[in-house]
C-alpha cells in the first residue's frame, strides 16, 4: 500500500476543517490540501446530481496536486457522490459516513440505545447512517435534518442566543438520548452547545471517526508535528483561513 504522506480534504466549506483538526491531533499526514467550495455552500439542499458534479470538479481540482488519498469531509458528499468519485479517481478516496457508523458501533454496545442521526437534508435523505446502523442491529434510530447550523457556522457563530434557538427548534420534544451523531462536518463546531442541550452523552465526531477509519484501514500512523497545510477555495479563501487560525 502507498505510503499516505500527502492528503486532500475537500468540503462545501469551512467544516471540513473539524476534521483537519482531528487530524492534525494525530499527526498522520505531512502535508494537507484544503478545498472548501466556499462559493457554492451549501450543499445540503442540492440534489444527487448536483452535489455528484460539483465533487467531480473538486476532484478535477486535486489532480493538480499530487495526493496519496482524498478525504471526502463532507457527509453530503459522502452521502450522494463517493461510489462515482471511486469510479475515476487515480487515488483512494474516503468519506465519512461509514467511518462515523463504526465509531457508533466502537462506543454503544447496547443495541437498544437511542441514537439521534443529524445532518444535512442531503444527508438525512439518503439515509446512509441509518441503513449502516440498523446493519449493524440498532433498533432505536431517529434521525432529524439540521441544516440551519450550516450558515451559522459559516458565519462563525459558534454559540449564544442564536444557536440556542436553532437547538431548540429541532430537538424539543427528542427527550433523553444515548448518543448524537454530528453527521455533517459543520456541527462539530457547536459541540459545546450539544453538550449543554444534550448533557453528558456519546458525540460521534466525523474527524474523530475517520482518523480512526484511516489507521486500522490505511495504516496512518501518528508521524508527523508540523502538518503543512496549504488552502484553497473557490470564494473568498481568505475566510477560510481565518476560521482555520482560529479553530485550528
Ligand atoms: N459539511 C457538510 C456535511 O458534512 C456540508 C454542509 C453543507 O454544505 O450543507 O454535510
Amino acid at each position: 500500500m502507498t505510503k499516505m504522506v500527502k492528503a486532500g480534504v475537500f468540503d462545501s466549506g469551512v467544516g471540513g476543517l473539524s476534521v483537519v483538526k482531528s487530524i492534525l491531533k494525530e499527526g498522520i499526514f505531512k502535508e494537507i490540501i484544503y478545498y472548501g467550495d466556499t462559493a457554492r455552500v451549501p450543499y445540503g439542499p442540492k440534489d444527487k446530481n448536483t452535489i455528484t458534479r460539483y465533487a467531480l470538479e473538486a476532484l478535477e481540482f486535486f489532480k493538480n496536486f499530487d495526493i496519496d488519498i482524498l478525504i471526502i469531509a463532507c457527509n453530503s458528499v459522502s452521502a450522494f457522490a463517493i461510489e462515482e468519485l471511486r469510479k475515476v479517481a487515480s487515488f483512494p478516496v474516503v468519506g465519512v459516513i461509514e467511518p462515523g457508523a463504526i465509531a457508533l458501533r466502537n462506543n454503544i454496545k447496547n443495541k437498544d440505545a437511542k441514537i439521534l442521526i443529524t445532518g444535512t437534508k442531503a444527508t438525512i435523505n439518503s439515509k446512509r447512517y441509518k441503513k449502516i446502523l440498523e446493519n449493524f442491529g440498532y433498533r432505536n434510530l431517529l434521525q432529524v435534518a439540521t441544516p440551519l447550523f450550516v450558515p451559522l457556522v459559516e458565519e462563525d457563530i459558534f454559540e449564544g442566543k442564536v444557536v440556542d434557538s436553532v437547538m431548540e427548534h429541532y430537538f424539543n420534544g427528542i427527550g433523553n438520548i444515548d448518543a448524537l451523531i454530528l453527521g455533517c462536518t459543520h456541527f462539530p463546531l457547536l459541540e459545546k452547545e450539544y453538550k449543554k442541550f444534550f448533557g453528558k452523552i456519546a458525540l460521534i465526531h466525523s474527524g474523530d471517526a475517520i482518523v480512526e477509519y484511516l489507521k486500522n484501514s490505511f495504516h496512518c500512523k501518528k508521524s508527523f508535528q508540523n502538518t503543512k497545510i496549504s488552502y484553497y477555495a473557490t470564494e473568498n479563501p481568505d475566510h477560510l483561513k481565518d476560521v482555520a487560525k482560529k479553530w485550528l
